[in-house]
């Protein structure tokens, strides 16, 4: 099939080459010419594993391409995803401008009968009123058809999750989009995926009800992570023992810094937003309570440092290990990392940062190094922010030279308090009150 997928950002990028990857013919859309300049040479314009080989093999094949205009695609392809930011507007609610930036340019040039699939997280009720509204500007009229496809890929997994989902849910409201539907998925995993075929409202809400239910489970853990903290449990292996429940499972049971991203922090917003605007404050309350639970523990980490260190991190020396907001990601949205570093800053901390992947842009706040052993160097306290594997292989003895004290926070609970125990350290870890 032919198929456009307007918006390059992570979703876009990683759905065009995976398109590409299934076998179809796939012109990706973006309004921003040195981001196609880039896409076109094979390369993502982020980081984001196994993306750039798909894109590079797809480019070079020739069944990829990426363009500005959407005259290139508008008669061209059988079906447009639309893929493009869906952020959060001061008022928490989703900002829709960048879709409605796709009706306006896209809908005006379709002459011919054609499915338009919408991907970017949306509040409900939108794909319903933006059927309404492409088919008042495109002069095909109602031969203009749209669904709502969630996509549910995870930053660092997207490529993985883009080819073999867990499942793909269709929000459609007519048999033809169906069928059109069924030709883009039949791809190799489609027989053991499971499909939800549904109508608009419910396959917003599904996505909606995704990323809130996983916040949930984040909060839930750190909030028992407190209670582990001020009574001595062992908030990882109360996690492991709840996980072992089929009816729980492990998954975002880790117990930490909480949840930040590009997404779920958005999503969970624009969600309690639209059940404020349907008179449903159960769930804005429940969402309220997730939030500031997880707000919260990058408080708790701040004050953490501050206590280790006597009170104050005035002048003191702060080694942070991790910028991006997860690991896998040269991502920063939302990251906690920054928050916990910002908080020290403004404490009169001096913050040193290293990330395997993220560049920060230059700011006053920290100085950005490139190896562990530049930003520990002299350190007064180390954090560990971000749970990049390579941090659990560092060797604490040989870093223990480099530091003025040995003080290292696991904000993570991923480092092993035995080795670094034993070279001499003081490991914190909340929620794992024997560390202390
Ligand atoms: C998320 C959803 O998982 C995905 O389905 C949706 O499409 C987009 O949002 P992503 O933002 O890539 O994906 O990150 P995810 O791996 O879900 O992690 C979200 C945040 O929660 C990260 O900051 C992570 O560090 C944190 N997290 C995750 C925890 O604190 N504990 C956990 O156990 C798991």
């Amino acid at each position: 099939m032919r198929i456009s997928v307007i918006g390059t950002g992570y979703l876009g990028t990683t759905h065009a080459a995976g398109m590409a990857e299934f076998g179809h013919e796939v012109i990706g859309v973006d309004v921003e010419p040195e981001r196609v300049k880039l896409l076109n040479s094979g390369q993502a314009p982020m980081y984001e594993v196994n993306l750039d080989p798909l894109l590079e093999r797809h480019t070079a094949s020739g069944r990829l391409r990426f363009t500005t205009d959407y005259a290139d695609i508008a008669d061209w392809a059988d079906v447009h995803f639309i893929c493009v930011g869906t952020p959060q507007a001061p008022s928490g609610a989703a900002d829709l401008a960048q879709i409605n930036s796709v009706r306006d340019g896209l809908a005006p040039l379709l002459t011919k009968p054609t499915l338009i699939v919408n991907k970017s997280t949306v509040p409900v009720g939108t794909a319903s009123a933006l059927r309404q509204q492409i088919r008042a500007l495109a002069p095909a009229g109602d031969a203009v058809d749209l669904a709502f496809n969630p996509e549910f890929l995870r930053e660092g997994l997207a490529v993985e999750d883009t080819l073999r989902p867990d499942r793909i849910v269709l929000g459609i409201e007519d048999e033809v989009s169906l069928a059109i539907l069924d030709q883009v998925y039949a791809i190799p995993f489609s027989e053991d995926t499971p499909r939800v075929i549904t109508n608009f409202a419910t396959a917003e809400l599904i996505k909606n009800a995704a990323n809130a239910f996983l916040a949930t489970k984040i909060s839930f853990i750190n909030a028992m992570a407190q209670l582990c903290q001020a009574t001595g449990g062992d908030v990882t292996q109360l996690a492991d023992a709840i996980g072992y429940d089929k009816r729980i499972g492990r998954g975002m049971l880790n117990a930490g810094l909480g949840f930040g991203g590009g997404c779920i922090p958005k999503d969970i917003r624009a969600l309690a937003y639209s059940a404020d605007e349907h008179g449903v404050d159960v769930l804005s309350n429940l969402i309220e309570s997730v939030e500031k639970i997880n707000n919260g523990q990058r408080a708790e980490v701040t004050q953490l440092a501050v206590d280790q260190l006597g009170g104050s991190v005035d002048g003191k020396r702060v080694a942070v290990l991790g910028a991006s907001f997860k690991p896998g990601t040269d991502d920063t949205r939302n990251s906690p990392a920054l928050t916990v570093a910002d908080q020290l800053h403004a404490r009169g901390a001096e913050v040193i940062i290293f990330d395997p992947q993220a560049k920060l842009a230059p700011r006053e706040n920290f100085t950005q190094v490139d190896t562990v052993e530049a930003a520990v160097r002299d350190a007064d306290i180390v954090l560990h922010l971000t749970e990049w594997p390579e941090f659990r292989n560092l060797d604490p003895a040989a870093l223990a030279d480099l530091v003025k004290t040995k003080i290292i926070i696991d904000a993570r609970l991923k480092l092993n308090p035995a080795t670094w125990h034993v070279a001499g350290w003081k490991l914190v870890q909340l929620g794992r009150a024997a560390t202390l």
